[in-house]
């Protein structure tokens, strides 16, 4: 990650036991924008006053914007590649979009820092927001998800997750933040259950108690593992993945909740294309024969210093400011905020 670019979200962040996944509208009643604006600016000390006390357990948020929350609550300029969720798909089988202005990925060791963290932000918003869906997950055992296979083992390490999660010189105004898709599945377990271990590998693409990957002599190309797997301009592109198990036994609801993490929403996109409608089309990802998905949305990640900035950011602040900032494109690269440099924003 270059020394110039402004601080991250925890968007890297290592793979957490718990996580909490909220998503919510923005009240457009007069003057909730401006509680969600100022609100931007108390989530880094809430963090730090609910982590301190346990430091182990490796409390972090991200928070997110959908497209036309941006618009909304910060006006122009956009991030370049956020629109709104593009679904894909037919029939049974299509990645549906669902409302939400704001994510938070909420991540801990432990559930109990997750739950008062969420309690804390929640508070600050009151009724600004209403929280249209929520999500408490867990892995289980070593990092499983809910069809039983370890999550997350391809994941970029090192260098590279920063490399492919955080936008840099293509869009200079958002250098630091990143893009993030989720959507919720809920899986047909019974049915899932009922097929043999070998059945299962083919559809994932590895080896179910080794995490081993398939070979490529019988590793069928529509398996998840081929299918996720993308290459543009001849190079692979990696996404982060902190996926997580949920569910109520006592409801049988057994899900996996996706969430994926890029520097432009491309490649999640080109995946989700090549798992719902097949890559040629027909040869689609089995695993969707036994999940069902409900959500779905995209969400802008602001760098940390972007929203610690983001209270003073009023949509007609934003624009009367622009000849200003347009004139001082040199500290853009300190804070990212406020300059209107011409870039596309329709990808
Ligand atoms: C029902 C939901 C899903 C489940 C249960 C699931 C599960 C898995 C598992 C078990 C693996 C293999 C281990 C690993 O590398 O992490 C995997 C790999 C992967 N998944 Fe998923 N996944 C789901 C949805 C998605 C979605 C929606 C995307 C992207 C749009 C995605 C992208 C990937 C990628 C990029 C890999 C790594 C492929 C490779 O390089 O081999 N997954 N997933």
């Amino acid at each position: 990650m270059p020394d110039t670019l402004p601080e991250p979200q925890a968007v890297c962040n290592p793979i957490s036991r718990s996580a909490i996944f909220l998503v919510a509208t923005v009240s457009r009643a007069e003057g909730k924008a401006d509680v969600v604006r100022s609100w931007c600016g108390d989530i880094a000390a809430l963090v730090r006053a609910v982590g301190t006390r346990a430091p182990s357990a490796n409390l972090s948020c991200v928070c997110g914007f959908g497209a036309d929350a941006w618009d909304h609550l910060f006006g122009a300029p956009r991030p370049a590649s956020l629109h709104p969720f593009r679904e894909v798909g037919s029939g049974e089988r299509r990645a549906i979009a669902t409302p939400g202005d704001i994510l938070l990925h909420i991540r801990a060791d432990h559930m109990d820092l997750c739950f008062e963290l969420a309690a804390q932000i929640l508070d600050k918003l009151g009724d600004a927001v209403t929280v249209v869906d929520e999500v408490h997950g867990f892995r289980y055992f070593d990092l499983r998800d809910m069809v039983g296979f370890v999550d997350g083992t391809e994941n970029p390490t090192g260098k590279s997750m920063a490399k492919y999660t955080l936008i840099e010189e293509e869009d200079p105004d958002f250098a630091g933040g990143s893009y993030v898709i989720v959507q919720k599945y809920l899986h047909n377990l019974d049915a899932w259950n009922g097929l043999t271990v070998e059945q299962q590998e083919l559809i994932i693409g590895r080896e179910k108690l080794s995490d081993v990957e398939l070979d490529d002599s019988i590793k069928p190309s529509c398996s998840h593992s081929s299918l996720t797997t993308i290459e543009e301009n001849g190079e692979e592109v990696k996404i982060l993945r902190h996926n997580m198990a949920f569910g109520r036994p006592g409801a049988k609801e057994f899900g996996t909740y996706f969430i994926g993490y890029a520097r432009t929403p491309r490649p999640i996109e080109q995946m989700l294309e090549n798992m719902f409608v097949g890559r040629p089309p027909g040869n689609y990802d089995r695993l969707l024969d036994y999940s069902r998905v409900v959500t779905g949305g995209l969400f802008f990640v602001p760098s940390a210093d972007l929203l610690d900035a983001l209270p003073d950011r009023k949509p007609d602040t934003a624009s009367s400011a622009a000849g200003e900032s347009q004139q001082e494109d040199s500290r853009a690269g300190s804070l990212n905020i406020g300059s209107l440099k011409g870039t596309s924003h329709d990808e």
